[in-house]
């Protein structure tokens, strides 16, 4: 609280700013994605481009609007980039996000299973069931057990149930080019895949790897 001569108590007006500082810190964004802004996100393919514009319509939206997106490409495209971005924006506006990295998640959830009572611990869980933003990065990435289909289903339904705005990363897609890649659907069953469609717009990124891109302005600036 601050006193102001003439208006008397009212509330501090760092509060705000501290508000902001507690739900980006909360929100356990990792330190590699500090620089990763809506900004300096570079797009100059057409699908670069509505990438950038589905992300910056659904920052500003929310929580008008809770169908998350769906966000898939190849490696190094700026997936996590746009994602982190995305929740960086709504955690600034006060409300509760989370970044989870799928496999971390699940090793996490796994650490606490009881299996005798088919139940982990709901300190773990919660957060990832009822932030009002849960980035979940690398979908798929983790090989398709029936425990982690179990789980994955157990996140993905509560959320859809009720209504919570989930964005994803994945490396994988809907189109089958051939019998031995897996799409997306192989990765994360049926039903998740199903409820995806409702809960996200699906956004496909593509480019170049600019994780490759680094490497030669280091290599060109020796
Ligand atoms: N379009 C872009 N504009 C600016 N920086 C980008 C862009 N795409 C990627 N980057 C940068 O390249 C690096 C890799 O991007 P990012 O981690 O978002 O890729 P990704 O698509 O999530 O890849 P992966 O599928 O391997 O996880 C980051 O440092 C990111 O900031
Ligand atoms: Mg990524």
């Amino acid at each position: 609280m601050e006193f102001v001569a003439g208006r008397g108590v009212r509330p501090c007006s760092c509060r705000g700013v501290k508000r902001t500082i507690d739900h980006l810190e909360m929100a356990g964004i990792p330190k590699r994605y500090d620089a990763c802004h809506i900004n300096n996100f570079k797009a100059t393919t057409t699908l670069q481009r509505q990438a950038l514009k589905f992300a910056t319509t659904f920052a500003h939206e929310f929580p008008a609007t809770d169908r998350g997106l769906l966000l898939m490409g190849n490696v190094g495209v700026g997936k996590t980039h746009l994602g982190v971005a995305i929740l960086k924006l709504i955690a600034e506006r006060g409300f509760s996000c989370k970044f989870y990295e799928f496999g971390s998640l699940l090793k996490e959830i796994q650490s606490t299973y009881n299996p005798q009572t088919d139940s982990s611990e709901i300190s773990v869980l919660s957060p990832v069931l009822q932030t009002d933003v849960l980035l979940l990065d690398e979908l798929g990435a983790s090989k398709p057990t029936n425990w982690v289909m179990d789980t994955l289903y157990h996140v993905i339904n509560t959320r859809y149930n009720n209504k919570k705005a989930t964005i994803f990363t994945t490396n994988y897609f809907d189109d089958r080019v051939d019998a031995r890649h897996e799409i997306l659907e192989d990765r994360i069953g049926v039903a998740v895949r199903s409820r995806l469609f409702e809960m996200c717009r699906t956004v496909i990124v593509d480019g170049v790897d600019h994780r490759r891109k680094l490497d030669n302005q280091v290599l060109s600036a020796v």
